[in-house]
């Protein structure tokens, strides 16, 4: 345990084990440019480890993501090990708040995978270091909306125009990111390869927008101009990448990259790859400015940044003859430990 913090750099790492039930990590990777805001995960893991190497990563991302979004947060992340059965959630989620408490505000707790608005409620029922409670909102559209905007970005830099019309972009994963994604992406005349192992999910997409429903197993391969990791992280690894036929890769996934030097295979393959943390930064910028209290016309100058960021990251990039994420990651150390 000791060495996975220490090879994070992660400052602390909360461990929770209640009577009723409640088992979670919280693991803080930095706060030094403020509190730790970061989503809380209830999922079910395979193994006790498996949990500790998930809020480790990201934690880690979550700082980076902070740091170039230019947000006065540090990076931390929470998950909540899923039990088989559970009598009442609400009350899981409300030890949870009080846990949360007695961390006095370094870490602030937000909506992930698994997690909704009334799970926010029911830990600020015992904290006021909660976002995204159903009086301030879902940050996934927004997420969706940086995403959409960082697309465009990044087919300008990759493909010479922001105009996505009968581009051909595979979305993988229609949750609640990836179908908003959607929905702007067939608004702005692309055509959509799509996959989720939900078939309600995909059913809707094909009815809505005319996706072209494809097997999970064969979307991240398919030819296409840009590919929008939109489900689960570590969906890039050596093999994977070899097979890839698109142009860019830009979605909203975390930590889609099995390990950073992947990013330079990319490279290799003249994809373009749009770091995770900087694309998605959507949902921390709405968790943030809406905890302040700020208006919506704020949340959306700060949104309509993203694009900006990963058209300069791209510019650097091509300028150093290097890859975006390094630069990135360059930038955000800098910012992190400089
Ligand atoms: P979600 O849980 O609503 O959706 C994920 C979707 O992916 C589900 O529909 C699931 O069935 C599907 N899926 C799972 N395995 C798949 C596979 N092998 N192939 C295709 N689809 C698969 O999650 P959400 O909120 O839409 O987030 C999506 C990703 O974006 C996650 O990695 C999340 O960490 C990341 N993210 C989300 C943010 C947010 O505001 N919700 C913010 C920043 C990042």
């Amino acid at each position: 345990m000791f060495r996975t913090m220490e090879a994070a750099r992660l400052e602390t790492l909360h461990v929770v084990s209640d009577p009723s039930g409640l088992q979670a990590l919280v693991a803080i990777h930095s706060s030094r440019l403020g509190p730790a805001l970061g989503g809380c995960r209830y999922l079910s893991y395979p193994s006790e480890e498996s949990a500790l190497r998930d809020v480790v990563r990201l934690a880690a991302s979550m700082s980076r993501k902070a740091a170039l979004a230019g947000l006065p947060l540090g990076g931390g992340k929470a998950v909540i090990l899923r039990p088989p059965y559970v009598a009442s959630r609400a009350a899981l989620f409300e030890v949870f708040g009080r846990f949360v408490d007695r961390l006095g505000g370094h870490f602030i707790a937000a909506i992930d995978s698994g997690t909704s608005s009334a799970d926010m409620d029911c830990i600020a029922r015992h904290t006021r270091h909660v976002a995204c409670t159903s009086e301030e909102g879902d940050p996934a559209p927004h997420t969706a909306l940086g995403v959409f905007a960082g697309i465009r970005a990044t087919a300008l830099a990759r493909l010479g125009s922001d105009n996505l019309e009968d581009l051909r972009i595979a979305i993988q994963g229609l949750g609640k990111v990836g179908y908003a994604l959607a929905e702007q992406l067939h608004a702005a005349g692309a055509e959509l390869l799509v996959s989720d192992p939900d078939p309600g999910r995909v059913r809707l997409a094909v009815e809505a927008f005319g996706a072209h429903p494809l097997p999970c197993a064969e979307l991240l391969c398919t030819p296409c101009d840009i590919l929008a990791p939109c489900a689960l992280g570590g969906v890039l690894d050596a093999p994977t990448i070899a097979h890839l036929r698109c142009a860019a890769v830009a979605g909203a996934a975390n930590d889609q990259l099995v390990s950073e030097d992947l990013a330079e295979q990319l490279e290799a393959r003249g994809i373009l790859y749009a770091p995770d943390y900087v694309i998605n930064a959507g949902g921390l910028i709405h968790a943030y400015y809406s905890h302040q209290g700020a208006s919506s016309g704020v949340v959306a100058e700060h949104l309509l940044q993203i694009p900006q960021r990963l058209t300069d990251l791209y510019a650097h990039a091509q300028a150093e003859h290097c890859s975006p994420a390094w630069v990135a990651q360059q930038q955000a150390d800098r910012l992190l430990y400089g």
